[in-house]
């Protein structure tokens, strides 16, 4: 039976490009470690460079990482906008990863294809944070929001677990139920008919036992449900902007709609949001999606440390 060092040593020169690659064992002792990182200030990053590079938009997954670097004594080089980059001549990703290891400790990708992450990781020596490729995986994203339903439900598994929205193009829902098959809960899978969980998703939980409903209806979720994790509807990743003006309202969730539910509910939400959930639940007790969004830094920190080898 491994220890939990022995399960963190293995985080050490990795890359972290999707959470199939993370065990269950794995992800408790990371959740458990990265805990330590809520009160860590010593510069234990320093002198270390992370090359951060964007080719879509983010605000929180950039900035986090940005901000956990710096604030762990580390620096960062890279680009928000691929436009700015060597991108726009033409310029390979293998190539410009091979450019890039030359200038930095680890590497950091957002990148609109799906598997790009992976080319990037094929490409180079150095550790590889996926920050999101596609509609694939944002495993950073699941590791705080593992984080953060472990914080305010107490644990992981016997949980009633709702996904709301656009199931079919959320690369956080992906990864996240994905991830949830590692443990045991209920999951409520509620969408339009359109944008429904794709089917290799559904097979995976099949294959592994999760038991779960798919409905359009946001009521037809337990009265006793512990967590709601709404999406954005990806307006980006439509092939045919008429299907999303076809389901862009499709929930909105506000304080009354929460209260006709009767549950103590956990809200969570990656952000953006647009309107799918109501600023009447800002304050909300149950809303954690500003949480999330802070336990970001605090996960990104862990996630640095861990793979870059640091010892604290
Ligand atoms: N949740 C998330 O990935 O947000 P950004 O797109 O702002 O990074």
């Amino acid at each position: 039976m491994s220890t939990q060092a022995d399960d963190l040593l293995a985080f050490a020169e990795r890359d972290l490009i999707s959470m199939r690659d993370v065990s269950r064992d794995e992800i408790n002792a990371f959740l458990d470690m990265a805990e330590r990182f809520e009160s860590l200030t010593q510069p234990v990053l320093q002198g270390k460079v992370l090359g951060s590079l964007f080719f879509e938009p983010s605000t929180r997954t950039r900035l986090s990482f940005s901000a956990a670097m710096q604030r762990l004594g580390g620096s960062v080089v890279g680009f928000a906008d691929a436009k700015v980059s060597s991108t726009a001549k033409g310029e390979s990703l293998h190539d410009s990863i091979r450019v890039v290891e030359n200038y930095c400790d680890i590497i950091l990708i957002r990148h609109p294809r799906e598997g790009a992450a992976r080319l990037a990781a094929e490409s180079t020596r150095l550790p590889v944070i996926n920050a999101g490729d596609g509609t694939n995986q944002h495993p950073t994203q699941t590791l705080l929001d593992l984080y953060t339903i472990r914080k305010t439900r107490g644990r992981l598994d016997n949980l009633k677990i709702a996904f709301i929205g656009d199931l079919k193009y959320s690369r956080t829902v992906h990864s996240l139920i994905e991830t949830l098959t590692h443990f045991d809960n209920e999951l409520f899978l509620v969408s339009p008919q359109s944008l429904r969980m794709p089917p290799d998703f559904i097979d995976e939980l099949d294959t592994r036992g999760t038991v779960y409903t798919e409905d359009e209806d946001f009521f037809s979720i337990a009265s006793d449900v512990d967590v709601i994790y709404t999406t954005r509807i990806q307006e980006e990743r439509f092939p045919d902007p008429v299907e999303y003006e076809k389901v862009k309202n499709a929930y909105r969730i506000d304080r009354a709609a929460i209260e006709r539910i009767g549950a103590e509910v956990t809200l969570l939400h990656p952000l953006p949001r647009l309107n799918e959930i109501s600023t009447d639940l800002d304050d909300y007790p149950g809303s954690a999606y500003f949480d999330q969004a802070r336990n970001g830094l605090t996960v990104r920190k862990a996630v640095l440390s861990l793979l870059l080898g640091v010892k604290f």
